[in-house]
């Protein structure tokens, strides 16, 4: 299958051509201008900026402390690299759950502020009413279901969600709930792949996969883990695809070693 992009620009029209053709969508997430840079030139459909930032790029334990204002921040840098790929933010944790009406402000904030393409938020049932809000407003809505990690201390853990009957039917619920409301795509993270099956099959919008198997119309993955820069980090969805802890690693000794042999800098890289 090629790697060539499909559009010259990906907007939610787009992404729903390709689920209706069945090309799978790829997606990713930035934090900053070089990494977006370097996933919109490759050719990703999709740039999520994630509130995994709050783990993955500031080193909290969960996504809780992360605040709209980082989000801007990161959003505003993420979109100055990107030309092609379609940028979603998440909107963090209580800037969307209390008041709708503070929903629809933070949305129109996130958008205006950052040149994003949409947003994205975590829920079925309980934010439907948010995200019709929102997308009557024409700010296009990505929906977020299965394990969703703003919720972790309801859950207790980050296992997989929907093993059971009950659970898996809530899921199923909230994913129908969600498109019903106005949603363009939707995140199904870490399910049973029989259930995203289920879930996709009964959908018009497409669903991005974490951790939910091959059957969704996409696949997301957090951009550190899988160029191997989160050494500590091994669940069994990430793959690998290459190891740059060590190459940075690598790197940083040479140049350490270069500096003390006083082997940089040489002639031709001083003035
Ligand atoms: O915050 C994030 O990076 C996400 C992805 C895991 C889908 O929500």
């Amino acid at each position: 299958m090629s790697t060539e992009p499909v559009f010259k620009r990906v907007t939610t029209k787009a992404l729903a051509l390709l689920k209706q053709k069945g090309i799978k969508i790829t997606a990713l997430t930035a934090y900053d201008f070089i990494t977006a840079k370097l996933l919109d030139e490759a050719g990703i459909d999709l740039i999520l900026v994630g509130d995994s930032l709050g783990m993955v790029f500031q080193g909290n334990d969960t996504t809780l402390p992360v605040t709209m204002d980082e989000m801007i921040y990161h959003t505003k840098a993420v979109t100055r690299g990107v030309k092609r790929a379609m940028v979603v933010v998440d909107m963090p944790f209580m800037s969307y759950q209390l008041i709708i009406d503070e929903a629809f402000r933070n949305a129109g904030r996130i958008m205006k502020e950052t040149s994003a393409g949409a947003v994205k938020l975590e829920g079925g049932e309980r934010v439907a009413e948010t995200i019709r809000k929102i997308t009557a407003a024409g700010i296009p809505v990505m929906g977020h279901v299965g394990l969703t990690p703003q919720s972790i201390n309801q859950f207790g853990s980050y296992r997989e969600r929907g093993r059971d009957k009950e659970e898996a039917e809530e899921i199923i619920k909230d994913a129908k709930i969600v498109e019903e409301a106005g949603a363009f795509a939707v995140v199904l993270e870490k399910i049973p792949a029989t259930l995203t099956k289920e879930i996709t099959s009964q959908l018009n919008i497409p669903t991005i996969g974490i951790g939910a198997g091959v059957q969704c119309d996409g696949q997301i993955l957090v951009t550190p883990d899988m160029l191997g820069l989160n050494k500590d980090f091994h669940p069994r969805f990430v793959r690998y695809y290459t190891d740059l802890s060590n190459e940075i690693s690598n790197a940083v000794k040479n140049y350490i070693s270069d500096v003390r042999q006083t082997e940089f800098p040489s002639e031709n890289e001083s003035y």
